[in-house]
C-alpha cells in the first residue's frame, strides 16, 4: 500500500507520520554479490535522512513564519497607513505557503515505498494518486512470471517509475502515460512512454542541475540493467529498461529477510 492521506496521522505541517520513518540499520553485506544490493539500501536511506532534514528544519521554520504572519497581519490596525504594510505582508505569505507547499511535494516524493502486497498494486496505487493530483492518466500493462524478486529490487523499479512519471508530468505537457513492465525468466522490461513534447538528449541531459535522468540510468546500472531514451523534440519520449533476472549481474530471488 502506498500513502494514504486519508488513513493516516498527519502531524501540523500536514504529512503523514510514514513519511518520516525512524532510521534502520543497513546490515553490512555479506559478500561481494550483495553489494549493490546494499548501495541501492543506502540510497532509500539516504532519501529517509534527506526528508527528516527537510521537514525538521526548513519545513517546521517555514510553518512558524506562516504563523507569526497571520498574527502580525490579523493584529495590524486596519488603517489607511498601514494598507501597504498588510499588502507586503501577505505577499510575503504567500511565498511562504509556496515554498510550504513546494517542500511538501519533495517530502511526498522521498517518501519510502511500502510494498505491503505486490509491486503491481503499489504501482496501481502511485498511478491513482498521481491522476488525482495532476490529472495523469496512465495506461498500465504487466506481464509475465510472478514478481517474486528481492524488494531492494521492487523498489528500484517503483522509483525508477516514479521519476518517469513526474518527468512526464514537469516536461512533457500531456495528459496520457504508458508503463509495461514485463518479466521473463531471463530478465525484467519496462518502458514508460509519452507522447507528448520529446526533447533534444545531447542538450537537456547536459544541463546542470538535473538529476532525475542520471539517477534512473544509476539505478539500472545497479541491478546489471541496461538503460535507453528514445526522445526527440515534438515526438514524445519512451525510456527502456531492461533488467536481467540472471546472468553475470545475477539478481536471484527473495532469499531471507529482505524486507525494509
Ligand atoms: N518525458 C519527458 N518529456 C519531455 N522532456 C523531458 C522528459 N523527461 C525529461 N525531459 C527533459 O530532460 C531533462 C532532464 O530530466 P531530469 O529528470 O534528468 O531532470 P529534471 O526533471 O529537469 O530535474 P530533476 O533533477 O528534478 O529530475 C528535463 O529537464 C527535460 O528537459
Ligand atoms: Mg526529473
Amino acid at each position: 500500500m502506498i500513502y494514504d492521506e486519508g488513513s493516516k496521522n498527519v502531524d501540523n505541517l500536514g504529512l503523514a507520520s510514514d513519511v518520516i520513518p525512524e532510521t534502520k540499520a543497513i546490515e553490512p553485506h555479506k559478500n561481494k554479490f550483495d553489494i549493490n544490493k546494499v548501495i541501492l539500501e543506502a540510497r532509500e536511506e539516504e532519501r529517509r535522512k534527506i526528508a527528516r532534514d527537510l521537514h525538521d528544519g526548513p519545513a517546521q521554520s517555514l510553518a512558524a513564519i506562516l504563523l507569526d504572519l497571520s498574527i502580525l497581519v490579523a493584529e495590524l490596525p486596519a488603517t489607511e497607513e498601514l494598507e501597504k504594510l498588510k499588502k507586503q505582508l501577505t505577499k510575503l505569505q504567500d511565498i511562504a505557503k509556496d515554498s510550504l507547499n513546494e517542500i511538501r511535494q519533495i517530502l511526498y516524493d522521498l517518501k519510502p515505498v511500502q510494498l505491503n502486497s505486490s509491486l503491481k498494486s503499489a504501482l496501481q496505487d502511485y498511478f491513482d494518486q498521481m491522476n488525482i493530483k495532476f490529472g495523469l492518466e496512465t495506461e498500465f500493462q504487466t506481464a509475465g512470471v510472478p514478481q517474486n524478486y528481492p524488494t531492494y529490487v521492487q523498489i528500484a523499479i517503483f522509483r525508477l517509475v516514479q521519476e518517469a512519471l513526474n518527468n512526464i508530468v514537469k516536461h512533457a505537457s500531456v495528459k496520457k502515460a504508458c508503463v509495461f513492465l514485463y518479466e521473463s525468466e531471463e530478465k525484467i522490461t519496462l518502458t514508460i512512454k509519452d507522447e507528448g513534447n520529446g526533447f533534444n538528449k545531447e542538450k537537456e541531459l547536459s544541463k546542470s542541475g538535473s538529476y532525475g535522468i542520471v539517477g534512473m540510468r544509476e539505478r539500472t546500472v545497479l541491478l546489471g540493467g541496461t538503460f535507453d531514451i528514445i526522445s526527440k523534440p515534438g515526438s514524445g519520449t519512451q525510456i527502456l529498461i531492461e533488467i536481467p533476472r540472471k546472468g553475470r549481474h545475477y539478481i536471484g530471488e527473495s532469499k531471507g529477510n529482505d524486507s525494509r
